[in-house]
């Protein structure tokens, strides 16, 4: 069984999977995923209005053992069922993320058994291999089946990978291989939901919520700028954050109390579409200018991340998969905020892709030696599974 840690940011957790059902395809990756569980800090850091590194990586050290504790109980497992483990090495907070590689290293190296390093980007793209893709209309693929092989089905494949501090296209011709068409300039799209919906009074991290009050706005009532740079090959957020922070002044300042609720759930409706339409804008764009050069067309589009989370925005990517007849993968909701599942999920695809567990010492010889890499960009994570070798 493989044990998945993540520790990057203000969330602890840990995912238990039968690596050795999905190594020999008697199950999916799903399937195979027996446990997980997340102990989140946000209460915690909600009072400073974001993540406070210190007391995060202090937290991950309490939280931890409990964790481990229950997990071990619930499935009734002891350490000898061990058999990999994997952790996120980067990016993330450097404390945050050398409390659980420590953890995992520590573990390996009692066990005696490998240890899997895992980019925690490339952990919300796996993410997506635990859902079967949504087939589109007049997709080719209309007989997916899910133990054959997935990966053949699924890349090339063009990504989305939104989150907190990310925000990419990304095009991807197999699991490992990584090359990114575009990315934010300033703010990512989670940062920027958090960073408006702070303004219009929400708690961090604001995205879910500012999705939920938009619930209740009505459209066109405020028209704010789609965010397009003019360097329009990239994505861009900080127009869009004046542009609602003036419109937040205007309309809130003085407005009598019986009005407040309505106008800010108009701004959050507009400021929700204008993130997710920049969003969209760029997937169209991208495989329009592929369809008028005649090119090969992705196989799928995945999003991932946590704003992948968000409705709307998973609602306008089926519309344009359904005009482009591309099927479209989504990890399930509790996948999309940091997670272990996607960690493991991310581990046990590239492990199957070496041959199996006893060739991990042979491609990552040195793996238990691998430092936490706050800075660690998606194009470069060939190295933490010795693609290449
Ligand atoms: O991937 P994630 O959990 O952490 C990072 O690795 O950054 O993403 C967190 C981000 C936050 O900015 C949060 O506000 C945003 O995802 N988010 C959402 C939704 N749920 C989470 N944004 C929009 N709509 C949501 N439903
Ligand atoms: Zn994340």
């Amino acid at each position: 069984m493989l044990l998945a840690i993540e520790s990057s940011c203000d969330e602890s957790a840990i995912a238990l999977y039968d690596i050795e059902a999905f190594l020999s395809s008697r199950s999916t990756l799903l399937e195979s995923l027996l446990d997980h569980s997340i102990s989140s800090q946000i209460i915690l850091h909600q009072e400073y209005g974001g993540v406070v590194p210190e007391l995060a990586s202090r937290e991950h050290v309490r939280n931890f053992p409990h964790l481990l504790e229950q997990l071990f109980k619930k499935n009734r497992i002891n350490q000898s069922d061990i058999t990999c483990i994997a952790a996120t090495v980067g990016p993330g907070l450097k404390g945050c993320l050398l409390v659980g590689l420590s953890l995992a290293k520590g573990i390996a190296t009692s066990l005696s058994v490998p240890f899997f390093p895992v980019n925690h980007l490339e952990g919300h793209v796996l993410s997506a291999l635990l859902s079967a893709p949504e087939i589109s209309k007049d997709s080719a693929l209309k007989d997916y089946k899910e133990n054959e092989n997935i990966e053949d089905q699924i890349f090339p494949s063009l990504i989305l990978l939104v989150s907190g501090g990310h925000t990419q296209l990304i095009h991807s011709e197999c699991p490992g291989r990584y090359e990114i068409i575009a990315q934010t300039m300033d703010d990512a799209a989670g940062e920027a939901f958090d960073k408006i919906g702070t303004l219009l009074g929400l708690k961090y991290p604001a995205g879910a919520s500012l999705s939920k009050l938009a619930e209740n706005g009505r459209r066109g009532v405020f028209k704010l700028p789609i965010a397009v740079p003019k360097d329009s090959s990239h994505f861009s957020f900080s127009g869009l954050k004046t542009a609602a922070s003036r419109l937040i002044e205007k309309e809130l300042t003085d407005i009598e109390d019986d009005l407040r609720d309505q106008v800010r759930a108009d701004i959050a409706y507009e400021v929700q579409s204008s993130i997710v339409k920049a969003l969209t804008d760029k997937i169209d764009k991208h495989l329009q200018s592929l369809s008028t050069a005649l090119k090969p067309m992705p196989k799928s589009i995945i999003v991932s991340g946590g704003v992948a989370a968000n409705v709307m925005l998973r609602n306008e990517i089926r519309s344009l998969s359904n005009i482009y007849s591309i099927n479209v993968l989504i990890p399930a909701q509790e996948f999309c905020t940091d997670n272990a599942a996607m960690i493991g999920a991310a581990a046990c695809v590239h492990i199957k892709r070496m041959g199996g567990l006893d060739k991990i010492n042979y491609y990552l010889p040195d793996a238990l030696a691998h430092p936490a890499v706050p800075r660690f960009p998606l194009d470069s994570v060939s190295m933490t599974h010795g693609m290449g070798r």
